[in-house]
């Protein structure tokens, strides 16, 4: 009996501090600035021979091993990695139980050139029909050179369905983006959310191929086991006319695969995907997206595509934040907010997570959508339908951190601070979610935020009452027919 009545009181203290929590976010009208002081490392990339980057042992052994989703809800899964020597073969053998792979898949390879560097060869093949929620062993790579990993797939797409992600953008390759991979790796996320810039390989002269090798074998520790869902950042735009390269994304486009044709995009570089409780749109911030052309037409379909009743969790996924309040990179997102902010608060988004910017930084619910050039107040508002903006471009890569802020701080941001680091989003079920992120603190991993967020169409039933009353595809025509 005593222990019933601790559990109700725990339960109780639980209840009231997601209330709390609650409150903070949703009607907190004073910002805060992080007053801590992270003591500054060198922010210098991992030298290419160090341990972190060795190469798997064996004749052509398969490396740079990394997963992605390979449908639009979880039951199939990309695998992609990369032979240095020769082709060797693109199949995958699988199966739900260790050592008895009774299940194969034929992939292909391609390669590129850039400059003066020569890819090796980059396989990739698909998994598909996988059961929901089972664990599945993978091996590639021939005779001494194999190789063996695991994944976990999704539960079904199902309204309650709890999952967690991970946040992680602007990585780099340094050891903080060491210390970030390895704290994220003890945090319990199932997928990473990546919101753009990989290597930095083109930080180097002739944007040295080899910084794209050694940045997928040091990240493979957690994308081989786990599916990154990516996004593109300036740094894969790689566009040097003065080499000859001439072809944007190209290192990227040939390495990093995405399902873009499950969710009828034309391009790998914006589409969706439906993971668990969760429908999460990935947006190009590099590519055109004004109206009429092919990423907003895409976009209008697929979020005709969204149903709350079966995903309540709508997550925007894009590179340059549409809010943030850092001097670094400030307004660059300011083009795409213009083209698409009104889609996100009359959808009820609930949180767009970008990167760009290294540094963190969360916004309250506003928008800026009355405002027209002519008429309106020219400064966001406060508004419930509206997402929360999250900057997580704080992986730790060779440009270090951006730790100029605007001052005093505006109105609009919640939370910033200049530190390294990377988020965890728990969907617990349809109306809420606990969202943390965590500063790497020269080493170790310190909380050092958490709110809770409800569910934008499920936490309130007015909202949920208008959406559906609204009828989302007669709301995107009114839309498209401005
Ligand atoms: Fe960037």
């Amino acid at each position: 009996m005593f222990t019933i009545y601790r559990i109700q009181s725990s339960i109780f203290h639980l209840l009231v501090r997601s209330l709390v929590l609650t409150c903070l976010v949703e009607i907190a009208s004073s910002g805060f600035t992080s007053t801590f002081i992270r003591s500054q490392c060198p922010s210098t990339d991992i030298p290419l021979d160090s341990v972190e980057f060795a190469i798997p042992k064996g004749y052509n052994a398969p490396q740079q091993v990394h997963i992605t989703q390979g449908d639009y809800d979880g039951r199939a899964v990309l695998v992609s990695w990369v032979t240095m020597v020769e082709p060797g073969s693109s199949e995958v053998l699988y199966g739900t139980l260790k050592d008895n792979y009774d299940l194969s898949a034929q992939g292909t390879f391609t390669n590129y050139t850039f400059y003066n560097y020569s890819s090796g060869y980059i396989h990739h093949c698909l998994l598909s029909g996988l059961e929901y929620n089972r664990k599945y062993y993978y091996k590639i790579g021939k005779g001494s050179s194999v190789r063996e990993f695991w994944f976990i797939t999704p539960p079904e797409v199902d309204i309650d369905a709890p999952y967690t992600f991970g946040i992680i953008g602007d990585l780099g390759q340094t050891y903080n983006s060491l210390s970030t991979l390895e704290h994220y790796m003890k945090s319990g996320g199932q997928t990473v959310l990546f919101v753009g810039d990989l290597s930095y390989a083109d930080q180097y002269q002739y944007n040295d191929g080899s910084r794209w090798d050694s940045w997928g074998r040091l990240v493979e520790r957690s994308t081989a086991y786990q599916p990154w869902i990516w996004s593109a950042g300036n740094h894969e735009i790689e566009y040097r006319p003065d080499l000859g390269e001439v072809f944007p994304f190209k290192a990227f486009l040939h390495r990093y695969a995405t399902p873009h044709v499950a969710s009828k995009s034309s391009s790998p570089l914006w589409y969706a995907v439906r993971r668990a409780s969760a429908h999460i749109i990935v947006l190009s911030s590099y590519s055109p997206f004004v109206k009429y052309t092919p990423q907003w037409l895409w976009l209008l379909e697929e979020l005709k595509q969204v149903d709350r009743e079966k995903t309540p969790w709508l997550i925007v996924l894009m590179h340059a934040p549409l809010y943030n309040s850092n001097e670094a990179h400030y307004m660059e997102g300011e083009s795409m907010r213009a083209a698409f902010e009104g889609w996100f608060v009359r959808l009820k988004v609930d949180v767009v997570f970008a990167g760009h910017v290294h540094a963190y930084e969360r916004s309250y619910r506003i928008s800026n959508i009355n405002y027209n050039i002519t008429s309106g107040t020219r400064y966001p508002l406060p508004d419930k339908s509206a997402p929360v903006y999250i900057t997580v471009g704080d992986g730790g890569n060779q440009e270090g951190l951006a730790s100029r802020f605007l001052d005093p701080q505006p109105e609009y941001s919640a939370f910033r601070e200049a530190s390294y680091g990377h988020s965890i989003l728990e969907l617990k079920n349809r109306t809420h979610a606990f969202y943390h992120w965590i500063r790497n603190d020269d080493g170790k991993s310190v909380p050092a935020e958490h709110v809770v967020f409800r569910n934008q169409y499920w936490a309130s039933n007015g909202r949920r009452r208008r959406l559906r009353k609204n009828n989302l595809s007669h709301l995107m025509s009114q839309t498209a027919s401005y």
